[in-house]
């Protein structure tokens, strides 16, 4: 019999599915699998052995012990998500916020919860942006969400940062040369991880979080320009003060913060959440609706049951213990292993999951580079810091690499960095 003509002819994919293609965290993820043995400090994985399973229990136990709420975790749930969970999320940021005058207004209608906040900003940004549409954001950030922007034909421009985060003052350079380009009108956000961000670990200092919001609403003249404030890793912090959210310097509805359980808690939760202008609430649910008209409502029972009883707090408190000497051992043994090397420079983090590297100019640090091939030989796997650049905007650093310490032991991440620094003082001599 003939094959049908349906089986023999290639599929036609989507524009936006072949976009999908090579995205970075695919490629990290195969070559990790493929070879176990690698110490592996790209994955912004989680640490393993800390992971809530006692917290789990206990939060499903209570909630087993009473039949309508085990029944109702167990059925659909609205697309806003879990309205307790979502009255608990706005009272706990307000106190950690400092209970601002402007904070106030903010309802728990305008909280929403998702699978992840990875879904929020994709659904977000699809929300917001059409393709050709602009998002500002800094050099480097969080190369996932890039690839978001890529895939639904966003053009991502990359403004400067320094030890403190984006440069308020590149900001409006920025945006002032975008207006004098006609380009303004497509402007629709500017994206900050603002606390020990994705990939440089730094944080932004309160007057800047006050001046770039400022920006926003100077420019917002042909359409609102939103401030996406990711605090993904405010709870993961090992020293110093927290510093106010964004929303504590906004009296305007410019900004839309999103936060997740995944870093303090669980990210096999999968539970993120945000908190969006009122304008936006109802769009941005019509668009959720289309995906699942709400987030896995079993997770965010379990979310709120640990929250309410405390079991979060302490485990996100026990989290920053293990953290703060996984950040410790990678700190030190970059001083131990790298400081001979000239040109090697990396940041302190106070908090989050990474380790910024910045190797000497002209040596390359990507996929195809003979470092890479060199740390992987050592057996040593790392993410190219080249990816957390945008492709507009400003020049790509090649030169340097995110590392991550979440997931390896200590004595594995003093390992690590010994291999790369043999990688690097091979390839760079
Ligand atoms: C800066 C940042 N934002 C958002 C996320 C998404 O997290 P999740 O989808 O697990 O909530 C991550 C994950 O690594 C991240 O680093």
């Amino acid at each position: 019999m003939k094959t049908p003509a349906s089986t023999a002819v290639a599929p036609s994919l989507s524009r936006r599915a072949r976009a999908s293609g090579g995205q970075p965290i695919n490629y990290l993820m195969q070559t990790a699998l493929a070879q176990p043995e690698l110490i592996s400090l790209a994955a912004g994985f989680v640490d393993q052995g800390s992971l809530p399973t006692e917290a789990v229990d206990e939060a499903w136990r209570t909630l087993a012990a009473d039949s309508s709420l085990a029944h109702a975790a167990l059925q659909y749930g609205t697309t806003h998500g879990y309205r307790p969970l979502r009255e608990l999320l706005l009272d706990e940021l307000r106190a950690a916020d400092g209970n601002p005058e402007c904070m106030r207004e903010l309802r728990p209608e305008q909280v929403v919860v998702t699978a992840g906040s990875n879904q929020l900003l994709y659904l977000l940004a699809d929300t917001l942006c059409d393709p050709g549409d602009i998002v500002l954001c800094a050099a480097p950030t969080y190369y996932v969400y890039l690839g978001v922007l890529k895939n639904l034909g966003i053009r991502a421009v990359s403004v400067a940062t320094d030890e403190q985060g984006l440069v308020p003052e590149a900001l409006a350079e920025k945006l002032e040369q975008l207006a004098k380009a006609g380009e303004l009108g497509r402007v629709k956000a500017i994206y900050v991880v603002s606390y020990f961000d994705n990939p440089q670990g730094v944080t932004l200092p309160a007057e800047r979080r006050a001046a770039i919001v400022e920006l926003a609403q100077r420019y917002s003249i042909e359409q609102k320009i939103y401030v996406l404030d990711d605090a993904a890793y405010r709870k993961l912090r090992y020293s110093g003060d927290d510093v106010p959210g964004f929303a504590a310097f906004d009296d305007d509805g410019t900004v839309i913060t999103t936060h997740t359980f995944s870093k303090s808690f669980s990210p096999g939760i999968r539970v993120g959440w945000g908190i969006l202008p009122a304008e936006l609430v109802q769009p941005f649910c019509d668009q959720k609706s289309n995906i699942d008209f709400g987030a896995p409502n079993f997770a965010q029972h379990i979310v709120y049951e640990a929250m309410r009883s405390g079991a979060g707090a302490k485990q996100t408190a026990k989290l920053c213990d293990v953290y703060r000497t996984k950040r410790d051992a990678m700190v030190s043994a970059c001083e131990h292993h790298m400081s001979g090397l000239a040109g090697v420079r990396w940041l302190h983090p106070t908090g989050g999951l990474y380790v910024w590297l910045t190797l000497p100019k002209g040596v390359d640090a990507g996929t195809e580079s003979p470092l890479f091939a060199a740390a992987l030989k050592a057996g040593v796997l790392y993410v190219p810091g080249g990816f957390s650049y945008a492709a507009e905007g400003m020049p790509i650093a090649d030169n340097t690499i995110r590392l991550s310490f979440g997931v390896q032991s200590p004595a594995r991440i003093e390992e690590g960095i010994r291999l790369l620094a043999t990688a690097v003082a091979e390839v760079a001599r």
